[in-house]
């Protein structure tokens, strides 16, 4: 049986059944309903009514144009002790507040100035990053994106790749906590004292991110721009931590790896990066171009959820608070109506940089909401991706196109493991 009004058509049995697909392959699902009903599904789940809109229209509606009628759905909840007052989870005042004062750390032109800075901080650990061979790129790039991501924003002079490795097992299993978290339906509270193991870890994070924060550091990128309220303060930059760390390292590993299994590609890269200067997307378009491709083809945030604060028709249908909308930018990066041969890795389709229709690549999400911190992660994956492919030749050992698991980021299955040559070898 199907459920159809004039736009929206969906399945209607099987709530239950369906959520544990849901949770077996989620993408798999989305797949299906979309193959089966269209662009704009209704399904029942669980306990919920869903709706995956998967056409740009509907999802500039959601996000930009009617913004003001949703908040961020179930998920990273906002309840969320560590970072729920930061900017990811925040709503309302607190959200616009924040907003606002950190807003002109991540403009285009102060991320411009930071170049500099970004391309000494890759030189530093580069060679240290890559001297293993073989090795999974994905964990390297994390902890150099770990890495980045503690200079540039955090402004830490003395940091040795040992405290960025400590610092990275926290912030991964706190991740992965929050992964299984979101997954499911009844949930305990965090401040339960038996789950040792999450206090264990917050604890160390918080401590780690304490002693690098801006009371002993007054010349840091943030000063001035972060709540003054401690508690809520703490939770602004951890929430910088665990949005800016994983979603720039897995861009960046799979820009890499998509690189070494295309050579025509990446004989492109390696021309372009033996100019010496600093890259940017004029200096180095195919470089530019690969990493949107990769970032349309593998968008780490692969899933963006809403849920209406007050009854919104769109459409001939009308969401209703507590039902959930989803918007996955893996799903709509793959629409044949937007991309010939979408499963092609395909850099030119950037090399005018411009996406086929508004609101259909968004890997940045989209609307006031948008990643405040796109520039900044374009920055840091430029340079890397561009230093990288000068040194070393990376040679792919796993599959063309490795399996993914859409944890809190879209990563790959088995890890992406490479050889690693340098060229002057
Ligand atoms: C390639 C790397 C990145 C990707 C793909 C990415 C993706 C996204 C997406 C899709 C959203 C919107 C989520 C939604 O609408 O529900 C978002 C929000 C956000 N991102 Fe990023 N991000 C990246 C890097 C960064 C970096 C480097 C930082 C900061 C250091 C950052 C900080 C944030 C914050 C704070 C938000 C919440 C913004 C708000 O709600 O006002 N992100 N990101």
């Amino acid at each position: 049986m199907s459920f159809i009004t004039a736009d929206f058509q969906g399945p209607r049995s099987h709530p239950w059944s369906r959520l544990r697909d849901f949770h077996r392959d989620p993408l798999g699902l989305f797949q299906a309903l979309v193959r089966d009903f269209g662009h704009r599904v209704r399904f029942p789940m669980g306990a919920w009514t869903f709706y995956l809109l998967n056409d740009s229209e509907s999802a500039g509606f959601v996000l930009s144009h009617h913004a003001k009628g949703f908040r961020k759905g179930p998920g990273l909840a906002a309840n969320n002790p560590l970072i729920g007052r930061g900017l990811l989870t925040a709503e309302g005042e607190l959200w616009t507040q924040e907003r606002q004062q950190l807003a002109p750390v991540f403009r285009p032109r102060n991320i411009s100035a930071m170049r500099p800075w970004l391309e000494s901080a890759v030189q530093e650990v580069l060679d240290p990053t890559l001297a293993k061979s073989p090795q999974d790129l994905e964990a390297a790039m994390l902890e150099l994106s770990l890495y980045l991501v503690l200079k540039s924003v955090f402004a830490t002079s003395d940091l040795s790749l040992a405290s960025v490795r400590a610092m990275g097992e926290d912030v991964r299993w706190l991740m992965h906590y929050f992964y299984h978290r979101s997954r499911t339906v009844w949930r305990f509270p965090y401040v339960f004292p038996f789950n040792r193991r999450y206090h264990r870890h917050a604890q160390h994070l918080i401590q780690r991110v304490e002693d690098i924060t801006f009371d002993k550091r007054p010349f840091m990128t943030l000063h001035g721009h972060l709540p003054e309220d401690p508690e809520t303060r703490r939770q602004a930059l951890v929430t910088l931590l665990i949005a800016g760390y994983e979603t720039t390292g897995h861009a960046m590993s799979w820009a890499l790896y998509l690189a070494a299994t295309h050579p025509p590609v990446e004989e492109r890269l390696v021309a372009e990066s033996l100019s010496e200067t600093t890259p940017t997307p004029s200096t180095h378009p195919w470089t530019y171009a690969a990493i949107l491709e990769s970032l349309r083809l593998y968008p780490p945030v692969w899933l963006l959820s809403r849920t209406p604060t007050t009854a919104v028709t769109f459409s001939n249908v009308t969401f209703r608070p507590g039902d959930i909308l989803l918007i996955s930018p893996w799903l709509m990066h793959r629409s044949a109506d937007h991309y010939p041969e979408p499963e092609a890795f395909r850099p030119e389709r950037w090399l005018n940089w411009r996406p086929p229709a508004p609101y259909a690549f968004i890997p940045f999400g989209g609307g006031p909401r948008r990643c405040i911190g796109e520039d900044l992660a374009l920055t840091e994956a430029l340079i890397v991706v561009s230093r990288i492919v000068a040194r070393y030749r990376l040679t792919a050992l796993g599959a063309p196109r490795p399996s993914v698991f859409p944890g809190l980021t879209l990563q790959s299955q088995d890890g992406l493991w490479v050889t690693i040559q340098p060229r002057s070898a």
